[in-house]
């Protein structure tokens, strides 16, 4: 069955950092797909905006590139792709100068929708907000959109919170945790709260353990300058990992609106206890045959940045308590496999003779590659004379149980077209980020303050020895990654 398309309220999406890599990767490619399926009204407008004093036509024709190379079939037709870009317009604004402003507001029209996504620097941040509410640009039916990274510590978000909150109302600001738009994440939300079969399971009685993996196999080539001051602890624990964990632990909220959902989300982080230094291992790849190592990456031999942390966080409530979280996250490891595994318990006894010992069900929830849910059982094995088991998995494929037509959507398509709607349950609150700072900062803290050397793993591997320990030396044991 393919699903309904409602599309959105007409708008004006004002895209600053339009000529920069994520416009032209993610978020115009996103737009467009939107269109083409319909949810993008014919009255919307996009208007892209950047220093660069370039004509709109010019700019429409780098969108074109950048459409086909990143949209595939859909991009083909020559007339979808030329109406999608006959709404785009382009206006270049100096951010943290008066040229431009005038020109922008008067594209914009009244009584619209208006975005204003931030695709810039952080350090931006405060001042487009400013700018946009001093000329009168910020109306009461604007959003304003930023993206990460949010801060580099609690102070910094604290700031960046305060910068945009004397522009604009935090039902106002959406910041995008691009983890939170893919598919799979909010099927998780699907799953536990709209079945009835896993929510009295969901505790420590029941489960052993989780492990959340987002393993990546690229490097850091290309963003080297960014990477190595924010490593993997900034990079994706404090967002991408907080943000599974809290969706695996959170409470059931009342109702699915997004202060309810944020609200369970917040207690999460704030039932987070500080992570002892003994329970993280931080990696840093080295090179591989035909490959540099992360020290030749980043051009500095001295560099104590971690590109690999796995961690083992405990939530301290009454429904986590005993079951502990392994967060585990780097890059050039073996392969590209996100999942979150809940690990249930051992059956408590075995009725099965000669069987040994019996391993517990998990559910894997995968993000990454191929978007699917598996639940691994113990059945018999098929044959004559006695009794013996074996493992096997009841394995859920999206792309194979919904049909072609339904491709997955980019978590960036869905998330502009939430912003668009006003519904904020997949970004970020204020509070979310601070209290997600407030837990991390002390981890970041303690490393800087030391000198010893992340471990060195060779590229292509699972990572350093030392994350392997953190699960052994607990009787538990990672699961493979790139199997
Ligand atoms: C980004 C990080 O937020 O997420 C990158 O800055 C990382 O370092 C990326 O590669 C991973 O996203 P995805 O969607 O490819 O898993």
């Amino acid at each position: 069955m393919v699903s309904r398309v409602i599309p959105v309220d007409p708008f004006d999406l004002v895209l600053f950092g339009a000529t920069g890599d994520l416009a032209h990767r993610k978020i115009l490619p996103g737009l467009f797909h939107r269109f083409v399926v319909g949810q993008m009204p014919d009255t919307a407008r996009i208007i892209g905006t950047a220093r660069s004093a370039i004509s709109a036509d010019e700019f429409r024709a780098t969108v074109r590139t950048a459409i086909l190379e990143q949209a595939g079939e859909e991009a083909e037709q020559d007339d979808v792709l030329n109406t999608f870009l006959s709404r785009i317009d382009y206006v270049a604004v100096n951010a943290t100068g008066p040229e431009g402003w005038d020109d922008l507001a008067s594209r914009l029209r009244p009584d619209t929708v208006r975005a204003f996504y931030l695709s810039v620097a952080p350090s931006l941040f405060s001042e487009i907000a400013s700018r946009l509410h001093s000329g009168g640009l910020a109306t009461a039916d604007s959003r304003i959109v930023v993206e990460k990274p949010f801060g580099r510590d609690l102070q910094s978000a604290r700031e960046l919170n305060a910068g945009l909150r004397a522009c604009f109302d935090e039902h106002q600001i959406y910041r995008i945790d691009h983890y939170l738009g893919k598919e799979t994440v909010q099927n998780l939300m699907a799953l536990r709260f709209a079945n009835s079969l896993f929510e009295p399971l969901w505790n420590s009685t029941h489960i052993d353990h989780v492990q959340v993996t987002v393993s990546e196999s690229i490097g850091i080539e290309g963003r080297e300058a960014y990477y190595d001051k924010s490593g993997a602890m900034r990079d994706m624990v404090q967002n991408h990992l907080v943000q599974l964990l809290c969706l695996t632990a959170m409470e059931p909220p009342s109702k699915f609106t997004p202060n309810a959902v944020r609200d369970e989300k917040v207690k999460v982080i704030e039932a987070l206890d500080p992570v002892p230094d003994g329970d993280i291992a931080r990696g840093q790849y080295r090179a591989d045959t035909g490959d540099d190592s992360y020290l030749d990456h980043v051009g500095d031999p001295d560099s104590r940045t971690e590109s690999f942390v796995a961690m083992k966080v405990r939530v301290a409530n009454w429904r986590w308590s005993g079951t502990p979280f392994y967060l585990r996250t780097g890059k050039k490891l073996r392969a590209r496999e996100s999942e979150i595994a809940v690990v249930f318990r051992d059956p408590p006894h075995t009725i099965f003779p000669n069987v040994g010992h019996l391993r517990g069900n998990v559910l894997v929830i995968r993000l990454q590659p191929d978007e699917g849910i598996t639940l691994r059982t113990t059945i018999k094995d098929p044959g004559p004379g006695g009794l013996r088991l074996k493992e096997v998995s009841l394995d859920m494929s999206f792309a194979e149980a919904l049909g072609a037509d339904n491709r997955p959507q980019d978590a960036y398509e869905r998330l502009v077209m939430d912003v668009i709607r006003g519904d904020q349950t997949l970004f970020m609150r204020g509070d979310e980020v601070e209290a997600a700072w407030t837990w991390a900062d002390p981890i970041i803290s303690a490393w800087e303050e030391r000198t010893d050397r992340p471990a060195p793993y060779d590229a292509g591997s699972s990572g350093p020895e030392d994350a392997l320990m953190l699960m052994h030396r607990d009787g538990r044991r990672w699961r493979q990654i790139g199997e």
